[in-house]
């Protein structure tokens, strides 16, 4: 029998099919398994219906999107999220983002940040889910081609 992929290689299947390689957002497998052994970092990964995959060998479901996050005291960043393309629009990205908020109360946590690069269409689903754009870092970010894009920090109370 085909053991069940790990956390790990979920969120990189994902990963791989989501993320447009021309901006140079997505991370590559080490990133995630280095910010995985930080016990303040948080994953959770869905399949296409939303419902979330529990880490363990007996959850076979395909995944479909993950969100990871790192809390510091009350406060948490949402590092990356990330659906894939034949799933999308059908609110998996907003049962994720909702799904952080419930775990994020129970962490004690008071206020959740991201940062986006600007022109990103995530940005529809950030301000439908009650961020707040609350600062821009010019030129922040290095696209493949060398090209520089602002940042826009987003805040949203919990
Ligand atoms: C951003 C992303 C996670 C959204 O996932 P999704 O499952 O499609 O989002 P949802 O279906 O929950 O969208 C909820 C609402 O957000 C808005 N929205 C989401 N994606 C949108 C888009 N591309 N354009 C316009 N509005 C969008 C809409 O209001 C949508 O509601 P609607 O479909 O009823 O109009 C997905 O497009 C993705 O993985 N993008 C590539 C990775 C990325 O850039 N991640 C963000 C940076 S880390």
């Amino acid at each position: 029998m085909t053991p069940c992929p790990h956390l790990i290689d979920r969120i990189m299947a994902v990963m791989d099919a989501a993320f447009d390689p021309a901006f140079g957002e997505a991370w590559n497998r080490r990133q995630v398994v280095d910010a995985l052994t930080v016990p303040s970092t948080h994953a959770l990964v869905v399949d296409a219906d939303g419902a979330e995959i529990p880490d363990g060998p007996a959850a076979c479901a395909t995944p479909a999107g993950f969100v990871l996050t790192r809390h510091v005291l009350d406060e948490e960043e949402l590092l990356l999220i990330a659906v894939a393309p034949d799933a999308r629009r059908r609110g998996i990205g907003a049962r994720l983002i909702e799904s952080l908020f419930a775990a994020a109360r129970t962490r004690g946590i008071g206020r959740i940040f991201l940062e986006m690069r600007r022109g990103n269409p995530a940005i529809h689903l950030y301000i439908k889910l009650g961020f707040e754009p609350i600062g821009v870092r010019k030129n922040y970010y290095r696209m493949v081609n060398g090209d520089r894009i602002d940042a826009i920090t987003f805040g949203r109370s919990i």
